[in-house]
């Protein structure tokens, strides 16, 4: 007797991100796709748990049924499941076979690197403030802070919430400052900018610990790969 086990590989990627079934099938056909390194043909059934799945080289899939999408939010997109007002969301940008969240918060004008994802255990910890990883932000602000204003933003600027924790500051050019901070409050960057006087014009997410990517278009996203999710469970088990 002949056991067919695992899913179609088609339906693995799909389920990963990488489009369609159909879309997924014509990958397969094409010879980018192997599994455990050798390439895999069309009728294909693999155990995500066992088997190494890779799409041109890059492995996919960290645990059966998790996905985890990096997306560039653009600018006026809202940061919640769903809007009352009808405002576009960010969960509408990406796939819809799972369901998936957004890990912590963009205010709607802010742009650049969100993660949306449904692994809680990822989320708890990349959210809870003890495990705080960096976020990069460029921040683009009214006039130009003076050597004064961007030390108070790195040791600590006084708001209502209370005192912010050290920050990485500088200027990236006289009314451009890279933020890099570790704490996830409310409107944190722009609520620090114009507590020194210099509202924020527009802000970037840059960075969320050591994930980068500077070639997603405004609205695109992809597939995070299992390096770069490893990567974050490390950044986010470290108690500071
Ligand atoms: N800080 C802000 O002020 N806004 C964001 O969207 C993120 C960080």
């Amino acid at each position: 007797m002949i056991l067919f086990e695992g899913e179609r590989l088609q339906k693995v990627l799909a389920r990963a991100g990488l489009g369609s079934r159909r879309a997924c099938e014509e990958l397969i056909e094409e010879g980018r796709v192997t599994v455990n390194g050798e390439v895999a043909i069309l009728g294909r059934r693999v155990e995500i748990a066992a088997d190494q799945v890779a799409v041109d080289g890059v492995i996919i899939g960290v645990a059966p049924g998790l996905v985890h999408y990096l997306l560039n939010k653009p600018r006026g997109v809202v940061c919640t499941a769903s809007d009352p007002q009808g405002r576009p969301t960010v969960v509408e940008l990406v796939p819809s076979d799972a369901r998936v969240y957004p890990v912590g918060r963009l205010d709607t004008d802010t742009e650049g690197l969100l993660l949306l994802t449904n692994d809680g255990e990822l989320t708890h910890r990349l959210t809870h403030p003890s495990f705080g990883v960096e976020k990069e932000y460029l921040a683009e602000v009214e006039g130009e802070p003076s050597r004064g204003s961007l030390r108070i933003l790195r040791e600590g600027v006084a708001l209502d919430d209370g005192i912010t924790a050290p920050a990485k500051v500088s200027a990236v050019s006289p009314s451009l400052l890279k933020i890099v901070i570790h704490e996830g409050r409310n409107r944190q960057v722009r609520r620090m900018c114009e507590a020194i006087g210099h509202p924020v014009q527009r802000l970037v997410r840059t960075r969320i610990g050591p994930l980068r990517d500077g070639s997603l278009e405004p609205g695109a996203w992809r597939v995070l790969t299992v390096d770069e999710v490893r990567a974050l469970e490390r950044a986010a088990s470290v108690e500071r």
